[in-house]
């Protein structure tokens, strides 16, 4: 259903309680990454407000865990403009997990959302140089006509169907299994 993962890798939604995970995680990206991600150098003290932000209407984060620690993050936002039907994504893979697939499957989940929530231009803002994440884009060049500079998508087709909304359900409850299972064994840990 989804392209695999690297052994013993999750990805899934982040319950609004894991603003903190999401925001250790960015603080661990690698300068590079850190730019890369921001489209610029942010401070840490940036990257704990932007993490405690980003929970609530019109913003789905998905996270990659491995072990219970989140490595990858896929950020989309709905603009939530009544007529509008734009939303933005943002993705960021720490080093030791960047090109093993972690930014397709990432990406991935975040079209199937952003198709089920009804939105139709996705905006990637990418540095002109991100030669990862241009060819990232690429592998969707079926779904996504992209304009490099910044990098819009057109999410197409523009609507969910009863297939779509049956796929992301699907992935939700092995999200869900996905964390029941890793707090039991961290039960187990340190039992
Ligand atoms: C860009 C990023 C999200 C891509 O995720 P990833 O997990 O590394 O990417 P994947 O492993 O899924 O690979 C995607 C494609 O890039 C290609 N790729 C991998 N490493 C590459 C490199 N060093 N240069 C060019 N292309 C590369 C892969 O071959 C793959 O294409 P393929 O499957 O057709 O072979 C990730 O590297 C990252 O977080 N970088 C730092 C932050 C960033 O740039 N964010 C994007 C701005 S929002």
């Amino acid at each position: 259903m989804f392209d695999p993962l690297p052994d013993g890798g999750v990805v899934r939604k982040l319950w609004p309680h894991e603003a903190d995970d999401y925001a250790a995680h960015l603080l661990r990206l690698d300068k590079d990454s850190r730019r890369r991600r921001f489209s610029g150098a942010v401070s840490d003290e940036l990257i704990r407000r932007h993490a405690a932000k980003a929970r609530g209407l019109g913003v789905v984060v998905f996270g990659f865990f491995v072990n219970g620690v989140m490595r990858g993050s896929a950020e989309l936002r709905r603009d939530l403009s009544p007529l509008s039907r734009n939303g933005e994504a943002a993705f960021a893979i720490e080093r030791d997990w960047q090109s093993h697939g972690v930014g397709s499957a990432l990406l991935q989940r975040a079209l199937l959302t952003a198709r089920n929530r009804g939105i139709k231009l996705l905006k990637m803002y990418c540095l002109a140089d991100n030669e990862r994440m241009q060819q990232l884009a690429r592998k969707f060049d079926a779904e996504l006509k992209f304009d490099f500079g910044s990098v819009v998508g057109e999410v197409d087709p523009p609507r969910s169907t009863w297939l779509s909304l049956t796929r992301e359900a699907l992935a939700d409850q092995h999200g869900l299994m996905a964390t029941l299972l890793e707090k039991q064994r961290n039960l187990f840990r340190q039992g």
